[in-house]
């Protein structure tokens, strides 16, 4: 007997993203391969003045952006999808979209430049924000002012400790508050966790990082679980301030996307290999990286993770802070720059940048792997780690 024909919506997630849904393939050009490009910034009105093609006006939305929005919501298995101009404007909009004034709880230890927003201008927009350690879930239940906390916002595993909340956890603690919760997974990525499948209500990315994985666009993205009042009030905002992302950078994205599953299932395969052997080197004081059995959140990361534990990890240099940053000086192969999620490896001194009131320690580095040979990004960490090695102890004998 025949098998019967294979049925597109049973295809998996990495076959959704390298055909991008294939809703390019409209009726009209059933043929295209490769998604088009809308450029166009409106759109004609009907004769009975109706706009029955679904598009008005470039700021609201277009057909490339809604393409994007729908492969990332069949990603994350969200209803819908907003995607904006930087990942910084996609969390801001989702804070800014709650009823105000409003108590929110976030990350003691989370992305910088959010942080500092939370901290410094959130208040002035009727938000007040609690700062809680997101891996004690008591911590969390303190914090919470039933009736007043709106929303908890979590990052996971977390900038630049990569300290893992445990999503379903914060999830049933905020429901039972009426609280939301919204997770910033950009380093995650839908690859390795869905957290809507795990409560959350809204997910954030940092489009710019791995979902575009080629450092050319900066992008955000909002997934909401439920096309609801909540979403539909991010998507009035983002239009007020004409947050959306241009077409072209939705166009790189949407290509970025298409490879999504292989670039990450690389990344965390050679983070991986790297957190163990940067483990064993006597350079090196610690590795954070939570697919290594001695860190505090890997049985949780084991849990909500799937198919790796992602391509970030922190290495603590033994002879601290100038030693670090010598290091990062002597590399030939890793980037010196900051930013995430890219094909090319990247490293950094991430306190120069956080700046003051940073809980990151001074002799970190943090290093996102791209998809270089592992043996190449091992045998130039571990040089540019002996020559700086070499040159503090050539400078201490030199001082003593
Ligand atoms: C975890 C995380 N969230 C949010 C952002 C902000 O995204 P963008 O730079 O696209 O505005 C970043 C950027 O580095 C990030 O790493």
């Amino acid at each position: 007997m025949p098998s019967s024909p294979f049925d597109p919506l049973k295809a998996k997630p990495s076959t959704i993203a390298a055909q991008a849904l294939r809703r390019h393939e409209t009726t009209a050009e059933r043929r295209r391969i490769t998604p088009p490009i809308d450029i166009s910034t409106t759109y004609e009105r009907d004769a009975d003045n109706a706009y029955s093609s679904g598009y008005c006006y470039g700021r609201d939305d277009n057909a490339t952006i809604r393409h994007g929005e729908e492969v990332l919501a069949r990603l994350e298995g969200g209803a819908t999808a907003a995607l904006f101009g930087s990942g910084m404007a996609a969390a801001i909009t989702a804070f800014l979209a709650l009823p105000r004034p409003a108590h929110i709880i976030v990350p003691k230890v989370m992305y910088w430049c959010l942080r500092d927003w939370l901290k410094n201008d959130a208040p002035g927009h009727g938000l007040e924000v609690s700062f809680a350690d997101m891996s004690d879930l008591d911590q969390l239940r303190g914090a919470l002012r039933p009736g007043a906390t709106k929303m908890i916002w979590i990052e996971t595993p977390s900038n630049p400790l990569w300290g893992i909340t445990d999503i379903a956890g914060c999830t049933a603690i905020a429901h039972e508050a009426g609280a939301i919760v919204a997770a910033d997974s950009t380093v995650t990525t839908p690859v390795l966790t869905r957290p809507i499948e795990l409560g959350v209500d809204v997910v954030m990315h940092s489009a710019t990082k791995y979902l575009n994985g080629h450092s050319d666009v900066i992008a955000g993205a909002l997934v909401f679980a439920k096309d609801d009042a909540f979403a539909a009030e991010a998507r009035r905002l983002r239009k007020a301030l004409g947050a959306v992302l241009s077409p072209r950078d939705g166009a790189l994205l949407l290509r970025g996307m298409r490879t999504l599953h292989l670039r990450v299932a690389q990344q965390c395969q050679s983070a991986m290999t790297l957190a163990r052997h940067f483990s064993n080197h006597t350079a090196i004081a610690q590795v954070l990286y939570p697919g290594l059995e001695t860190h505090r959140g890997h049985d949780l990361a084991a849990k909500q993770m799937h198919g790796g534990f992602g391509g970030m990890l922190s290495v603590r240099v033994k002879a601290g802070e100038a030693a670090a940053i010598a290091a990062a000086a002597q590399v030939k192969l890793w980037r010196r720059a900051t930013s995430l999620g890219s094909v090319e490896s990247l490293i950094e001194h991430r306190a120069s940048i956080e700046g003051a009131g940073s809980p990151c320690p001074p002799d970190l580095l943090r290093l996102s792997t791209g998809i270089e040979a592992v043996e190449d990004l091992i045998a130039d960490l571990e040089s540019a780690l002996d020559a700086a090695l070499c040159a503090g102890l050539a400078a201490g004998i030199k001082a003593g």
